[in-house]
């Protein structure tokens, strides 16, 4: 299928953490440390990984943090090249971006994950482009999103990528109605709801932080009204535009991590730690240790 490529990926950091306080009192939650490097590290990463071009943060109030984290820090760069220290050095420097391959959007008051990506239209303009939730870390062979854009670009339209959770979770999160055979892994959806009363979900597939959407989606949040929570939800807007266009649901590899919230965390930490080819086997020794 012939189509525009995904090149832009909206990364809403405006949240204010308020499952992992006081940690984030003062610190971003998108910047506490997985092992030895920030949560959005990893996301950053994974998109480069699946050929995105342009990053747009969509910040807040006391995230300027983020912002600096992909800057240079020159003091300390020019401490670390004195002491010899080069890999670290090459590491950090690594992980700048190119000129112009990040945006930095304001998004001035909590009115919700659909507020903060309308926050972005004009930066994105008028060309699909992915959303990558910062609290989600996926531990995949093939980074998530470059397995959703392979999945987009045989079937088009708006991509949704689901995790299959027990049904007692459900409703903690957006779920998908699949409208036929759901054992593969793309799936096409016929509604979803976000935060489903227990008992009420359409299935047990939740939208778990990685979307491929096309530009109509803009119109759609910019008259949606409040929904769950309280808030503009992503979730509504898009099924609002699934009367206009085609959704799939695609289930993909890999391991999910939550790291919005205390166990979640804890678990990335742990399992990124195991597979690290470093410290890997400190880890488990000090693990087993304890337990
Ligand atoms: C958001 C989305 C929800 C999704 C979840 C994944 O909810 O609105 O559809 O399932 O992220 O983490 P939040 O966690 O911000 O309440």
């Amino acid at each position: 299928m012939s189509q525009k490529r995904v090149r832009k990926a909206v990364l809403p950091v405006a949240g204010l953490g308020t499952r992992v306080l006081p940690g984030t009192k003062t610190t971003p939650k998108e910047l506490l440390n997985v092992v030895d490097r920030p949560i959005l590290s990893y996301i950053v990463e994974e998109g480069r990984a699946a050929g995105i071009e342009h990053f747009v943060f969509v910040t807040g109030r006391s995230k300027g943090a983020i912002e600096d984290y992909f800057d240079h820090q020159v003091e300390l760069e020019a401490q670390l090249a004195a002491k010899g220290k080069t890999a670290i050095l090459e590491q950090l420097l690594a992980e700048l971006p190119k000129p112009g391959e990040m945006s930095f959007v304001r998004q001035m008051a909590p009115l919700g994950l659909g507020h903060a990506v309308w926050c972005a239209r004009d930066i994105i303009g008028d060309e699909p482009f992915a959303v990558m939730l910062p609290d989600v870390i996926v531990d995949a062979e093939t980074a998530c999103l470059k397995q959703l854009i392979d999945a987009y670009d045989s079937v088009g339209g708006n991509l949704i990528g689901v995790e299959p959770v027990p049904d007692s979770e459900c409703h903690k999160y957006g779920v998908v109605d699949p409208s036929g055979d759901a054992s593969g892994p793309l799936v096409a959806m016929k509604g979803m709801v976000e935060k489903p009363p227990t008992g009420t979900a359409p299935s047990n597939l939740s939208i778990a932080g990685r979307y491929i959407l096309q530009p109509e989606i803009f119109p759609m949040l910019a008259k949606q009204g409040k929904g769950a929570g309280g808030e503009i939800q992503l979730t509504d807007a898009m099924a609002a535009l699934m009367g206009e266009q085609a959704f799939h649901a695609f289930a993909y590899q890999g391991v999910t991590h939550d790291c919005g919230d205390k166990i979640g965390l804890l678990r990335a930490n742990v399992g990124l730690a195991l597979k690290r080819a470093d410290l890997g086997e400190a880890a488990r020794a000090a693990i087993t240790a304890l337990l």
